[in-house]
């Protein structure tokens, strides 16, 4: 069977046949989900059932996985996952719904903020897969925005304004910006700030896009309030309706996202449900910008 890619929104997100991800693939059939991925941005995969390691090996076929530490605040000791998936559920390491307090739960609901992933990474990531094992049937969609389109709509001047613009990214802003602030010494100093350009250029479609993520606290060389206004403006402009895709889960969905060409987030849901969803990141191949020393 071939592969198919059909398109969900009049610019990015398309639904691919034609791939069983727990199979070893072909050279031919990784070109054309990396080709999908570099038009849509975001492709969805139904009815796919892997294993933990499955979903290492078909993600491998994209790149060197990200490993998870300083990804998060749950301790060794507290995972339910090994350290190459993400643990994007709500869930303790019994498989019990975390309490409404849970520090660990408080930490994950960042992902109800648009961001990118790994943004506060010096490297940051390329690709996400996320894999729905247990969903919710009301709420808990995925909403993609597209970058591309975002950063297209600028008018000149403001292209022209931010072409150079470098910004610091941390866990510290998008949790601060929750209200989340309770860390230990220890979980600080895992959260220093990178930089990040504001606009970057797709290696291979050389299509700009805007590099926004709510883990933004600041421009460099800007007063940070002036820098926050003003990226909390781009983020407005960029999440508008006609730029974004809501991802309606069903059980057994895979959905893979260009974490250099999007944003994200998750909706609202009763977390008094299980939502199991397990996220294996492929890593990025470089700095977007010199580091601060
Ligand atoms: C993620 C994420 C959104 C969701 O996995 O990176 O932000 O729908 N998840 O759980
Ligand atoms: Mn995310």
């Amino acid at each position: 069977m071939s592969i198919s890619i059909r398109q969900l929104t009049p610019i990015f997100a398309g639904e691919v046949s034609g791939v069983d991800i727990t199979r070893p693939l072909s050279k031919g059939e990784v070109a054309a989900i990396e080709a999908g991925m570099d038009r849509c941005a975001v492709l969805v995969f139904h009815d796919q059932k892997p294993t933990d390691p499955q979903q290492q090996m078909f993600s491998r076929n994209f790149g060197e996985l990200e490993h998870t530490a300083g990804a998060n605040i749950t301790k060794a000791q507290d995972r339910r996952l090994d350290p190459y998936m993400a643990d994007v559920s709500n869930l303790d390491k019994d498989h019990k719904p975390l309490a409404r307090d849970a520090r660990t739960r408080m930490f994950n609901l960042g992902n109800r903020l648009w961001h990118s992933d790994s943004s506060y990474r010096a490297v940051p990531a390329k690709y996400s897969l996320l894999s729905g094992r247990t969903v919710v049937d009301k709420g808990g969609q995925t909403q993609f925005a597209d970058m591309r389109a975002a950063y297209d709509a600028l008018d000149d001047a403001t292209k022209a304004e931010i072409e150079d613009l470098v910004c610091e990214h941390s866990l510290l802003y998008s949790r601060g910006a929750l209200g989340f602030t309770e860390l230990t010494a220890e979980e600080r100093s895992m959260m220093q700030p990178v930089r990040q350009n504001l606009v970057r250029t797709h290696p291979v479609t050389g299509r700009k896009s805007l590099s926004l993520s709510s883990h933004i606290g600041t421009i460099v060389g800007w007063p940070m309030p002036e820098a926050r206004a003003f990226i909390r403006d781009l983020a407005e402009h960029a999440t508008q309706a006609q730029f974004t895709y809501a991802h309606t889960w069903r059980q057994w969905d895979l959905v893979m996202w260009d974490n250099r060409q999007l944003m994200h987030r998750v909706t609202r849901f009763d977390e008094t449900q299980v939502r199991d969803m397990r996220r294996t990141t492929v890593a990025g191949d470089g700095l977007t910008v010199a580091q601060a020393a």
